[in-house]
């Protein structure tokens, strides 16, 4: 058991979705994120660029002590997680894997439609780790990188999300699809728009419960939860950004289920 806390990072807010999820699966953790603010968005950098920065992030997280770290974003789970796999000795967790099982599981015609950055489309690695789990699955992927910042803008239920959500879902019109991955960690904010866009027929797989439950797994294997009863409360959540922390700040108390006092600002160049 550790009290350590787990270290999640994201480019920006949109790992919140994902430490939505982590919270309400592991309550008795400590959490520290750590919001790329100054350097997003990763979607349209290059696999050096986006693994660059995750390093310093993870470097900078392990002088918070970190036990484990969630890497709750797609973009840099899809280009940068090997490396920092083997170049950091902890458990490391990301939400392309979860998220491409949870699809594999969910889908009936093996028809899956996946929705991200353009890095994320780009890179190939849902189709890697969807072929793993069933050969037979096609994949059709979409970059949609404006949906990003229309949740930045706070265009949750906006006429102009619905108008690019049914432009950007046309591409899967004439397609068998019966399951849709939102890889991008903003996109669930907006779940309710793509659904419609999209068609009740099609399911949603937002990547973040999977990687919930991983990792507990991943916890549990190396012998890492925290069964103390520690209350939920602000001290429990640590956030830091590489800019604009008062906007940081506005958003996450949109999403998450806790009001957060202050997000710290620091100079992640220097990690
Ligand atoms: N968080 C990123 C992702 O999940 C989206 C935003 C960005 O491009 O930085 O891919």
């Amino acid at each position: 058991m550790s009290r350590r806390p787990i270290g999640v990072f994201d480019s920006g807010v949109g790992g919140l979705t994902v430490l939505k999820e982590l919270i309400r699966r592991l309550p008795n953790e400590r959490y520290v994120y750590f919001g790329d603010m100054a350097r997003a968005p990763y979607g349209t950098k290059s696999r050096e660029t986006v693994t660059r920065f995750s390093r310093q992030i993870v470097r900078f997280l392990r002088t918070r002590d970190v036990k484990a770290i969630v890497v709750a974003c797609n973009t840099a789970s899809a280009v940068a997680l090997d490396d920092i796999e083997k170049e950091f000795d902890l458990p490391v967790i990301g939400v392309v894997k979860p998220g491409a099982k949870s699809a594999a599981d969910t889908t009936q015609t093996g028809h899956i439609g996946l929705i991200g950055t353009e890095a994320t489309i780009s890179s190939g690695i849902y189709e890697n780790y969807l072929q793993d789990y069933r050969p037979d699955i096609r994949l059709i992927g979409k970059a949609c990188p404006l949906f990003v910042s229309l949740v930045e803008e706070g265009c949750i239920e906006d006429p102009v999300t619905t108008e690019i959500a049914r432009r950007y879902m046309a591409a899967f019109r004439d397609t068998d699809i019966d399951t849709l991955i939102m890889g991008c960690t903003h996109f669930p904010m907006i779940e309710d728009t793509i659904q419609r866009a999209a068609g009740e027929h099609v399911r949603l797989v937002n990547p973040a419960y999977e990687t919930a439950k991983g990792l507990q797994e991943l916890l549990t294997e190396y012998d890492l939860l925290n069964d103390e009863d520690i209350p939920v409360h602000e001290e429990a959540y640590k956030f830091y950004v590489s800019d604009a922390p008062d906007r940081f700040r506005r958003i996450a108390n949109l999403f998450l289920p806790l009001s957060i006092a202050g997000a710290k600002q620091i100079a992640i160049e220097e990690y």
